[in-house]
């Protein structure tokens, strides 16, 4: 053993938590895509990385599943070290991608059935059939999956993941592009399989409420750096503060908002500006007034919330821009209408 992986492995450890990471830093050329994470996922909990597009989510999720190799920094991942055992974390971990992984001209049986080949399970049936019952998928285990409604095709997404009795799940955005009623039905299946299965879930996500829903515990991540980590409630009693939002067509002066009664903070933002006030209720009236009503293309209000958190933190929203498409988002609608 060379004298660096000794250190490397002294640095961590591994047994703190399902998921470990230390000074994991990743580049990608001169761009740095991960700075210093540091992070410790509790085991049996279901743990959210949250963060605005390119943040570095995906990037994190790939060094820890040992797709790619980090650049400095150790992480263990069910209390394999993740640089030097690979194949014993890829064993233990199941990965569900934002992308669709399923094979259409296949039915959810041959689908599970690929699944084993892949991962080379031999005493897999039993436990297929089981997760199809457990899924309501059993009934229609022979049906192609072509014809499977979005919420099915989730199910068995899911289902594919847990087939080798993995400790930990990795869940890259799995409500991406899901109507309301389906994204609902997923968070139920996630605390299912939590609870019933035992399994840790690190999850990414855009969407503020899928977080508190369904995390005992958050990180909050942007440019690669990780910003905040707590309990949803932890997090939400950092800022007890209103945020207001204003679009404007014209350029604000900002210190006459800055020095107003009331005001906490005020920043610039690309088309207006956003003011961190005590109470908007008894501020609104005198900013409305310093305001050339005219000029005023939208107020937002956020009252105190992991949304206004975020937007503390990272100066963005987590939740898509309006008006903003998400490519990847749209992208998904279409592969799901075209079914
Ligand atoms: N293979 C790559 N080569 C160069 N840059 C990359 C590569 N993969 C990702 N990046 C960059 O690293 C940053 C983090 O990307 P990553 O995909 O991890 O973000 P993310 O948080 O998952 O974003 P999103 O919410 O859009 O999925 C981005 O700026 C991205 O452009
Ligand atoms: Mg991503």
């Amino acid at each position: 053993m060379k004298r660096s992986d000794t250190a490397h492995t002294d640095a961590i450890d591994c047994d703190a938590g399902a998921i470990v990471t230390k000074g994991i830093t990743k580049r990608y050329g001169s761009f740095t895509a991960l700075e210093n994470v540091d992070m410790i996922v509790p085991r049996g909990t279901i743990f959210g990385l949250l963060g605005p597009n390119g943040a570095g989510k995906t990037t994190m999720i790939k060094v820890l599943t040992a797709l790619i190799p980090a650049d400095a920094g150790s992480a263990c991942v069910s209390g394999h070290d993740v640089r030097r055992e690979p194949k014993l974390v890829r064993a233990d971990i199941g990965w569900v991608a934002a992308e669709v992984i399923l094979d259409d001209d296949l039915s959810a049986m041959e689908n599970l059935w690929l699944q084993a080949k892949l991962q080379n399970l031999s005493d897999w049936k039993n436990r297929a059939l089981d997760l199809l019952r457990y899924f309501e998928l059993y009934d229609r285990r022979n049906s192609r999956v072509s014809q499977f409604s979005t919420g099915m095709r989730k199910k068995l997404e899911i289902a594919l993941a847990l087939l080798h009795q993995p400790r930990v799940i990795f869940m890259d955005e799995p409500t991406i592009g899901l109507d309301p009623g389906t994204r609902r039905m997923l968070w139920q299946l996630i605390t299912g399989i939590n609870r019933e299965y035992g399994v840790t879930i690190l999850l990414t996500s855009h969407y503020i409420e899928e977080a508190d829903a369904l995390c005992s515990n958050l990180a909050i991540i942007d440019h690669g750096r990780i910003v905040a980590t707590g309990t949803p409630s932890e997090l939400k009693s950092r800022v007890k503060a209103d945020i207001v939002e204003i679009a404007l067509n014209y350029e604000p002066d900002m210190p006459t908002f800055a020095h107003m009664d009331g005001v906490q903070e005020a920043a610039r933002t690309e088309n207006g500006m956003r003011l961190k006030v005590a109470s908007s209720e008894s501020v609104l009236p005198r900013i409305l007034s310093c305001l050339n009503i005219d000029g005023v293309l939208k107020i937002n209000v956020d009252k105190p919330s992991l949304e206004t958190v975020f937007i503390d933190l990272t100066g963005k929203r987590l939740s898509d821009d309006e008006g903003r498409m998400d490519m990847r988002k749209f992208y998904a609608t279409l592969r799901m209408t075209r079914r």
